[in-house]
């Protein structure tokens, strides 16, 4: 039986021009080119110039989606929705300046921050948004200027994350068409919120009349333990996205996880059972992205024309908070801007 749905009807991706290589990381901290490849995947990271947002990226990967999905202006969007970490401000909210800077004013707009499955929560609002007749059409945008927030000197986080943006627009349409969204899973545990923090900058610092920590405006991550979680969140996650959608393992044509790190997606293709041929890595270009990591990898794979119609997708997220997410979804005939 068909019923209303959200239906992926664009999507384009935007990393800034400057990249990092390894080398260049070896360069200034103790590191080396030979370990972050064998332990993470990742080759080079994207890096924004000093000056540029969070919010600027957002608008080229906003752009694209909405080029992407054949929008003009008399096309409606009525919800912005910016999942991130590394807002422009602590107030106001980024969505909003990028919706006007979109020309998409006065749709909703707000941001939503789940951490690395940000984009997950974000695109799980949208599809409720949309299939509650709340609204006909949602911009979706994962974004972050990660570098921001890094310490220079702490290789378990330096070499891992980049920075970049990736967006989707998402239509009201029917559960049968390609490009449904067909299942969502989210879920958090806050007892493990000491895992990725970014101490200072909010109340607690303030309520506690604490001194700033010199180190407290960067990430801290208790990066193994995350990872033993990481898998496991996302293998639980990913089973009951797959059981709602009444799919088993064998028809997942591709599994869309969280970028953070290649080692991660090979442990959870294999405690899933799915051949790692199927599962799709952006990581080795732009490190880790946080809430960008997975739009950033649908337009990667869906411009090398690694998708087709009808395919069915699995996207899934662990990150900070801690806070988890998956999404089942089939794909729709659309080209990446
Ligand atoms: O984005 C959402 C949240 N984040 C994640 O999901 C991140 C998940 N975690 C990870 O990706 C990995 O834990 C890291 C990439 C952060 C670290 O890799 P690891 O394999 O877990 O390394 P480790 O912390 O267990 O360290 C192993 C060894 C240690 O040396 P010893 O004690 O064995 O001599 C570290 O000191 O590797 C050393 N090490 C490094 N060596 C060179 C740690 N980081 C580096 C480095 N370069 N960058």
């Amino acid at each position: 039986m068909t019923a209303r749905a959200a239906v992926l009807s664009g999507l384009g991706g935007y990393l800034p021009p400057r990249t990092v290589t390894n080398e260049e990381l070896s360069a200034r901290i103790d590191t080396s080119d030979e370990w972050i490849r064998r332990r993470t995947g990742i080759r080079r990271r994207h890096v924004a110039d000093p000056g540029v947002s969070t919010g600027d990226l957002a608008v080229e990967a906003g752009h694209r989606a909405l080029k992407s999905a054949g929008l003009g202006t008399a096309d409606t969007v009525d919800m912005v929705i910016m999942a991130t970490s590394t807002p422009d401000h602590p107030l106001p909210a980024t969505a909003p300046d990028v919706a006007a800077r979109l020309g998409l004013g006065p749709a909703a707009a707000f941001d939503m921050a789940a951490g690395c499955s940000g984009f997950v929560y974000a695109l799980a609002t949208a599809t409720a948004a949309l299939v509650a007749g709340h609204a006909e059409r949602v911009l979706v945008i994962g974004a972050e200027v990660f570098s921001t927030v890094l310490n220079p000197a702490d290789r378990g986080t330096a070499v891992i994350f980049g920075d970049g943006a990736g967006a989707v627009v998402l239509r009201a349409g029917t559960t049968d068409e390609p490009g449904a969204v067909l299942a969502v899973d989210l879920g958090a545990d806050g007892t493990g919120r000491d895992l990725a923090t970014i101490p200072d900058g909010g109340s607690r610092q303030r309520a506690t009349g604490r001194e700033p920590h010199p180190d407290g405006h960067y990430i801290h991550m208790r990066g193994k333990e995350i990872f033993v979680q990481a898998v496991h969140g996302m293998e639980r996650s990913s089973a009951a996205a797959l059981d709602k959608a009444g799919w088993n393992v064998g028809q997942i044509d591709h599994v869309v996880g969280h970028q953070a790190n290649l080692r991660i997606l090979h442990s959870l293709a294999q405690q899933l059972g799915v051949d790692r041929q199927r599962v799709v890595s952006h990581i080795e270009e732009a490190g880790n992205t946080a809430a960008a990591s997975i739009p950033l990898a649908l337009a990667d794979a869906a411009a090398r024309n690694r998708f087709r119609p009808h395919d069915r997708l699995l996207l899934t997220a662990f990150g900070a908070g801690l806070a988890w997410g998956s999404i089942a979804l089939t794909w729709p005939p659309i080209t990446p801007a």
